[in-house]
């Protein structure tokens, strides 16, 4: 049991609430990652908060102008009726075209309807619930999101497989990840999730290790095993490089092999900075699988939302729509995305045009909100502390190895500053 759950459950023994927990109440805690780190941080970064997943302007969260111009004429219906289990049926079409349009290696006719969920968390949360028993591995990256361990590891009782998807190459170490799929597919069935542009480290593969990742897939598939690919798409889109990957791998994930099933997950709340709102969308692809099967599918997930929040919030339903419609978002999402992307080539000039620190390596990293430096006989947890605590400077160390820097959440203006201070007092910690 992780050591915070048993600090709680310490706390509450002699209790009332601690002899009545249940076992996933005693393996819950509050872990000490990106949002306790950020917690901290808002109090102390008084010179620039670089923890969270957000993306800020000025000081001041960004905002499309549809939402922040439809709140206050929403009408009741708009606001206050409880939505379909599912999602308002216009939002889950729309975003169907969308994912088409984004990304033309899915074909429309051969995927799910997307399902409205309360968030992609909660989408996560969900098809751990359909598909993941208690002692089932789940493949992911490592580092990766630090919730994984959470959903799969403490509430679903599923052991998460870290692999290093970083060797000491420019890219993914694809041997390294081949290896671990074979070794899973031997148990004759495989979970894996993989989280492209990637949180922490900021990477989606180039097209030559896309198609790498996919001929492993199919390779394991083919030879008997089945395997379950949930693409966590939360940072979909912000895509910088051209040689990398532009659209997601769930749609040649969805047509590679009747033994793979792809789940989607992704939806407005790094793509259309709105975070708050809650909202998120689950899509099946699998080849062969029909309508009648993909209704199926819908119709469990509904319960495991029916059993759980009942239904996805309305107000982010309607203000979704109205921001698919309104004629300024095209303009406007480009007009954010060039503002990441250009803050994105700044710390890409701060690091090529210094000399490389032996205790600080930046992973590989070309699209998304954040990047992430390993530490090399340096602690990354106490580099964040002296950085916080001396420089005023928010950052989010995963363990003792990776430090993460949240460039969505800091203005161009101070990329300079902030990684100058960052390389300074790591070399003062560390030899080089
Ligand atoms: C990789 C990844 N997946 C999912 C999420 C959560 O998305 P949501 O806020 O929609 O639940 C995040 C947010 O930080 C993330 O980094």
């Amino acid at each position: 049991m992780n050591m915070l759950a048993e600090e709680l459950n310490e706390v509450l023994r002699e209790t009332v609430a601690g002899r009545l927990l249940s076992g996933l109440g005693q393996r819950l805690y509050f872990p000490k990652g990106i949002i306790a780190q950020s917690a901290e941080a808002r109090k102390n970064a008084h010179f620039a908060n670089a923890t969270i997943g957000m993306a800020y302007q000025n000081g001041r969260p960004i905002i499309m102008s549809a939402v922040a111009d439809e709140i206050p004429s929403l009408t009741p219906e708009e606001i206050v009726v409880y939505a379909p289990t599912a999602g308002v049926e216009r939002t889950r079409l729309i975003w169907k075209d969308i994912l088409a349009q984004k990304n033309p290696s899915i074909d429309p006719q051969g995927i799910s309807l997307p399902v409205v969920v309360p968030g992609i968390t909660a989408g996560i949360s969900y098809i751990a619930d359909l598909f993941i028993d208690e002692a089932t591995p789940v493949l992911s990256s490592r580092p990766c999101w630090d919730n994984y361990e959470l959903i799969f590891g403490e509430r679903r009782g599923a052991p998460v497989t870290e692999i290093p998807f970083f060797g000491s190459g420019p890219g993914l170490d694809l041997d390294g990840i081949r290896q671990n799929f074979r070794s899973e597919a031997r148990s004759g069935q495989v979970r894996a999730i993989l989280n492209f542009p990637n949180n922490p480290s900021g990477y989606s593969p180039t097209h030559a290790e896309a198609d790498t990742l996919i001929e492993i897939v199919e390779e394991i598939a083919e030879s008997g095993a089945d395997v379950l690919v949930i693409c966590d798409d939360a940072y979909f889109g912000l895509f910088y490089d051209a040689d990398f990957i532009q659209e997601s791998l769930f749609g040649r994930l969805s047509t590679i092999h009747e033994r793979v099933l792809a789940v989607k997950i992704d939806g407005p709340t790094k793509e259309d900075y709105a975070w708050g709102f809650r909202m998120g969308f689950v899509t099946f692809g699998s080849k062969n699988l029909q309508s009648v099967h993909y209704d199926a599918l819908v119709k469990k997930l509904m319960g495991a939302i029916r059993s759980s929040v009942s239904c996805a919030n309305t107000p982010a339903q309607t203000l979704m729509l109205k921001t698919m419609d309104d004629p300024r978002t095209p303009a406007e999402k480009e007009r954010y995305y060039n503002l990441l992307k250009s803050r994105y080539h700044a710390v890409k000039h701060f690091i090529e045009s210094r000399p490389p620190l032996d205790c600080l390596q930046a992973l590989p990293f070309n699209s998304g909100y954040f990047m992430t430096f390993r530490c090399v006989d340096i602690d990354a947890e106490k580099l964040r502390l002296e950085l916080l605590h001396k420089h005023g400077i928010g950052v989010v160390a995963f363990g003792t190895e990776f430090l993460r820097i949240a460039f969505s959440s800091i203005d161009e203006s101070q990329i300079e500053s902030v990684y100058r201070i960052v390389y300074d007092t790591a070399r003062s910690m560390g030899n080089s």
